[in-house]
């Protein structure tokens, strides 16, 4: 049988932002956690030793603010709920048990949520980070003040981490969904099923654009 061909979900230069911005997640999670937490100093020594990680944490949080900054930029039009997303939330069990629900666009309301749940978080780690930042920017707040950041960056981190470990989960768990952020593509029947307007939708562009070529051959 001939296989349908693949959908392209995202341009390289699109995958590449995003795996920036997963490694330094990652990178800032573990050290971020080895600050936090006494018994998981020795998580520290992921750059090497601790001084490096507490001189290298912030400025790879800038460089993760940035990237994600440049992927909401890209994502912010796709990630607005709409009526066939709150269905679609509204029947989690149903989804849980492996059936689709509701006519859903490139994302389902699931993804749109968690979309808004990382940008809030990185915002909030963003500025709380910057007014903790010692020796930089600290001395410019009051003491009272750089408190309230430290809990902001901590329960913004915390709440990141939790949502950043569904995201994975969800993205394993749906077959088929990985492939797209590392080789761009996806097929028919993913699209088909997860995604049924977005597949509509990339179905007509595909048309549009043969007939394009062939009225201009
Ligand atoms: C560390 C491991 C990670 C894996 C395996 C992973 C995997 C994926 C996959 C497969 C997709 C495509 C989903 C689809 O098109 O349906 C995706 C999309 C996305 N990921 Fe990740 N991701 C990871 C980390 C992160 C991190 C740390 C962030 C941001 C803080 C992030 C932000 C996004 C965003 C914004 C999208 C676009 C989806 C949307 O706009 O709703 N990812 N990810």
């Amino acid at each position: 049988m001939k296989q349908q061909p693949l959908l392209q979900r995202y341009k390289r230069a699109e995958r590449i932002n995003h795996w920036v911005v997963a490694g330094c997640f990652v990178l800032l999670a573990i050290s971020g956690l080895g600050f936090f937490y006494s018994s998981f100093f020795w998580l520290t020594n992921i750059f090497g030793s601790p001084q490096l990680a507490r001189i290298f944490h912030p400025f790879i949080g800038i460089v993760m603010f940035i990237g994600f900054f440049i992927l909401f930029l890209r994502y912010w039009r796709h990630n607005f709920l709409d009526k066939e997303d709150v269905r679609w939330l509204k029947s989690v069990k149903t989804i849980l048990k492996g059936h689709e629900v509701g006519d859903i666009g490139k994302y389902n309301g699931g993804q749109k949520a968690m979309f808004w749940l990382m940008s809030a978080c990185v915002a909030l780690l963003f500025i709380s980070g910057i007014i903790i930042w010692r020796p930089y920017f600290a001395p410019l707040f009051p003491i009272p003040l750089i408190r309230i950041a430290l809990l902001v960056h901590c329960c913004a981190a915390v709440v990141l981490i939790s949502g950043i470990i569904i995201h994975v989960y969800a993205a394993i768990w749906v077959k088929g969904t990985i492939p797209s952020m590392v080789e761009g593509v996806v097929s028919q029947e993913w699209a088909k099923k997860h995604h049924p307007r977005w597949y509509r939708e990339m179905m007509e562009k595909h048309r549009r654009q043969e007939q394009g070529e062939k009225e201009t051959s």
